[in-house]
């Protein structure tokens, strides 16, 4: 988990809470990759989610698997959240505390973690992302159900 690169976007009400968490990420030595916005000018969330999540899936192996995780950031990290959750194998969960960034990777596999910034600061916000990278999925029960949402997949 610890070698896992990390993708960010954001959209203009994310620019900053996506850059403050991008410093803070290479502090702790993570390899990440902004994929933008460069500024504070207006951007439509889904734009940014389809970028991130079509970068995101250029990293899954033959077998679908991920080597690499997506953090997106809008106000409320809801919009973003819902826009990149329409690409097949895009995980994406929207959390507001430890807690639920915990059981979004335990029970959910998620492969993209949304923040709100205007609801959350920096620091549950960096807990989040911790809690997020820090925690493996279980597997077992819960792949039968990830197995679900796949099929759940417009034609
Ligand atoms: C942008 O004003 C805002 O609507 C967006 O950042 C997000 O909160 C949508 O879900």
């Amino acid at each position: 988990m610890t070698t896992s690169s990390i993708l960010l976007a954001s959209d203009h009400a994310g620019f900053d809470l996506k850059a403050a968490l991008g410093s803070a990420l290479i502090e702790r030595g993570r390899e990440i990759s902004d994929l933008g916005p460069g500024d504070r000018s207006s951007v439509d969330y889904p734009d940014m989610a389809e970028r991130l999540a079509r970068a995101l899936l250029e990293h899954e192996d033959a077998h679908g698997k991920g080597s690499a995780f997506g953090l997106l950031i809008c106000g409320t990290g809801i919009g973003i959240g819902i826009a990149a959750n329409r690409l097949s194998r895009i995980r994406a969960a929207t959390c507001h505390d430890v807690t639920t960034a915990r059981l979004a990777r335990a029970h959910n596999d998620a492969n993209v973690l949304c923040l709100g910034a205007r609801i959350i600061g920096l620091e549950v916000a960096l807990d989040c992302v911790d809690a997020f990278l820090a925690t493996p999925f279980e597997g077992g029960r819960h792949q039968r159900r990830i197995d679900k949402i796949e099929g759940l997949d417009r034609p």
